[in-house]
């Protein structure tokens, strides 16, 4: 089963545990310091071979050696990097995080080459051969907001393809920019700030019910340690989260959403994927970085 990731692509720096910065140049040692490939596309990539897909990603890094580590960890993973755009001259998107006790993460992030994605840089053929594809970021790759890219979108759904959405920014406008991805999706996973970011909502039924109005078939607003809210046409069912020792929530989000279109794929229904999704986050949930802690599906599964 093929699933093609498009969108933003990051390298994750991540520290823990970081109680605070240090005064003047004193340095303090941690236990464990990571570089992952995250970000809405490239992690939820990484998360989606884990349980068993064999994934392709689009977008764009740029020629530095963060795009080097980048490519090379991603192609290490299992992910297919051939159609992913570099840029000369351009930073490679990156996030330095310093992972509190609780898992908390503050982060210090550069956009890099992400802002300048277009539907130039995606590969139409290969997207018409994939089962599912995962828009992850589409606030921040603004630039594939465009009516071309949502008539190719269009067309892959008419085909039977799974079409899933993600959000990335805590940016108002960014963020109400990508409403007009919701009419060509089938699925969209914001969460919860995100969802009522970009409805104005008071609470989280309401932002859900609202994006719901403008077309996808469902939307899973996810709530972090409270779970999340899935709402479809059928009604509103709150999914708990897995109970597990939190080491670093980053990534949860992308692990949520790869779990759940792997349950798609396997002819799950929308509650049982995003049970599936709400396992892959739990796992990642128990490690530093966006992948850790998740391995195979099977391990995955064996939460529920
Ligand atoms: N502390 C936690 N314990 C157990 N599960 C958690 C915890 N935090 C998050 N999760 C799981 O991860 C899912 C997604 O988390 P969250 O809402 O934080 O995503 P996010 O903000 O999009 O994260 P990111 O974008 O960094 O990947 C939740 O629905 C929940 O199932
Ligand atoms: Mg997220």
């Amino acid at each position: 089963m093929t699933v093609a990731t498009v969108g933003v692509h990051i390298v994750d720096i991540l520290a823990r545990p970081v109680e605070h910065i240090p005064e003047g140049q004193d340095t303090v040692l941690v236990d464990q310091i990571r570089l992952t490939a995250a970000g809405a596309a490239a992690g939820t990539a990484v998360d989606l071979v884990k349980l068993g897909n064999d994934v392709v990603t689009m977008g764009a890094v740029g020629d530095d050696e963060l795009g080097d580590f980048l490519l090379a960890v991603l192609a290490k993973r299992g992910v297919d990097v051939s159609r992913l755009a570099r840029r000369t001259g351009e930073q490679t998107a990156a996030s330095i995080l310093p992972i509190r006790p609780d898992g908390g993460r503050p982060s210090f992030h550069v956009p890099g080459a992400n802002l300048g994605v277009t539907l130039a840089d995606l590969d139409a053929e290969t997207l018409r051969g994939a089962r599912a594809v995962h828009l992850g970021g589409m606030d921040v790759t603004f630039g594939l907001g465009d009516p071309a890219f949502f008539g190719l979108l269009d067309e892959l759904r008419a085909g039977g393809a799974l079409v899933t959405l993600d959000l990335l920014s805590e940016l108002p406008d960014l963020l109400g920019m990508a409403r007009a991805f919701l009419p060509h999706v089938d699925y969209v996973l914001p969460n919860e700030s995100q969802a009522l970011l970009m409805t104005g909502a008071a609470d989280v039924p309401a932002a859900a019910r609202a994006l719901l109005a403008e077309g996808p078939r469902g939307v899973l607003v996810t709530l972090g340690a409270e779970g999340s809210l899935v709402v479809t046409s059928a009604g509103e069912t709150h999914v708990p989260a897995l109970k597990t020792d939190v080491a670093d929530t980053t990534g949860c989000g992308d692990a949520y959403c790869a779990g759940f279109i792997t349950g798609l794929l396997h002819g799950q229904d929308v509650i049982t994927a995003a049970r599936w999704g709400t396992a892959a986050a739990a796992r990642v949930a128990s490690g530093l970085g966006s992948d850790a802690g998740l391995t195979d599906l099977p391990a995955t599964l064996a939460l529920l």
